[in-house]
């Protein structure tokens, strides 16, 4: 039996799984990430500690690792990272001398493109724009069936695209950038300016504590209803259908494929997304509008895809650097 094991490290937790090569994922393992101002080796600590329990003990052929920032053109290096220590970082050799297994890397929403193209709702399309909705936005584009790398390996950064000049201040040092009102981050800050003036179930949910308020608790929330959690999902939605708009005007994909944690909300976040979409998409009344489709994979596409690549990475070309 081949052990291939994806971890995918986002600003808020590692998952890590064993995936089989259809993309069907067996055991898994979570750890929390430590935080963005620590020592880049707790966060290889907390990898090593996920990795080692999905093994079990049994020998690991390769690891693939999915990482929220930016890699370089090579795989080699995770160059930034808003929402973790990881600079200019060369991550892939340290981890593989560190574990003894050979070790792949790209960034997380790479990852999640590649599993839901190659098993998933994206299979069979030529054009596809994939989104991740985490603690930030992830983004992958994939044209004429080939993931568009850019010259530094960068291409897909659209969570730090500006959508509002002078807005709210970003982990990535901008400010106004997409994912600080379209992410869990954003869920949980709108939430936490009504906590005061409303009557909601993310009182109690937070115990209080405002600052302890985050995105699951929003979602939570409103699949019971939550006029105010809502309301959050209404405007996260509403600014997901915008950037989504614009990136149909710059590519004109075949689908917008919508993953990441916060997108288990299902239709509450694509609704209003679909709406805003429609309005606000260039010549909407004079083309066909791509459909918004919900990841196949959604939360554990990242380590499905990072296992791919570390399975697969020669005989794959489209995704070949
Ligand atoms: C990072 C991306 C990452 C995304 C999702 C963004 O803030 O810049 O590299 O893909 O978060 O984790
Ligand atoms: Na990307
Ligand atoms: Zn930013």
């Amino acid at each position: 039996m081949t052990l291939y094991i994806g971890v995918d490290i986002g600003g808020t937790k590692v998952l890590a799984g064993e995936v089989l090569p259809d993309g069907t994922v067996g055991r898994t393992a979570r750890r929390s990430t430590p935080g963005r101002h620590v020592e880049v080796t707790l966060v290889e600590d907390a990898l090593t500690e996920a990795v080692l329990e999905v093994a079990d003990g049994r020998r690991i052929d390769a690891v693939g690792l999915a990482a929220a920032g930016f890699v370089d053109a090579t795989g080699e290096r995770v160059m930034f990272a808003p929402h973790l220590p990881w600079r200019m970082d060369p991550t892939r050799a340290r981890l593989e001398a560190r574990w003894g297994v050979p070790v792949a890397l790209d960034n997380d929403a790479n990852c999640a493109a590649r599993a839901e193209y190659s098993f998933g709702v994206a299979r069979g399309y030529t054009d596809v724009v994939m989104i991740t909705l985490g603690t930030g936005i992830g983004g992958s584009l994939i044209l004429n069936r080939t993931l568009l790398r850019g010259q530094n390996g960068m291409a897909g950064e659209f969570g730090h695209m500006q959508v509002v000049p002078n807005g709210q201040a970003c982990e990535c040092g901008g400010t106004g950038c997409w994912e600080q009102y379209c992410s869990g981050n954003a869920l949980a800050r709108f939430a936490r300016a009504h906590l005061d003036s409303r009557d909601t179930v993310l009182d109690e949910a937070c115990g209080g504590d405002p600052r302890a308020l985050t995105g699951p608790m929003v979602t939570d929330a409103a699949k019971q209803g939550d006029a105010v959690a809502l309301e959050a999902f209404a405007s996260v939605g509403g600014w997901l259908g915008v950037g989504v708009a614009n990136l149909v005007a710059a590519f004109d994909p075949e689908m917008v494929v919508i993953g990441g944690g916060v997108s288990a909300a299902g239709d509450l976040l694509l609704g209003p997304a679909r709406r805003a979409l429609a309005e606000s998409l260039v010549g909407a009344g004079h083309r066909d509008i791509p459909p918004l489709l919900h990841a196949r994979f959604g939360p554990e596409a990242g380590i499905i895809g990072a296992a791919d690549l570390a399975r697969t990475e020669a005989v794959r070309p489209i995704f070949r650097r």
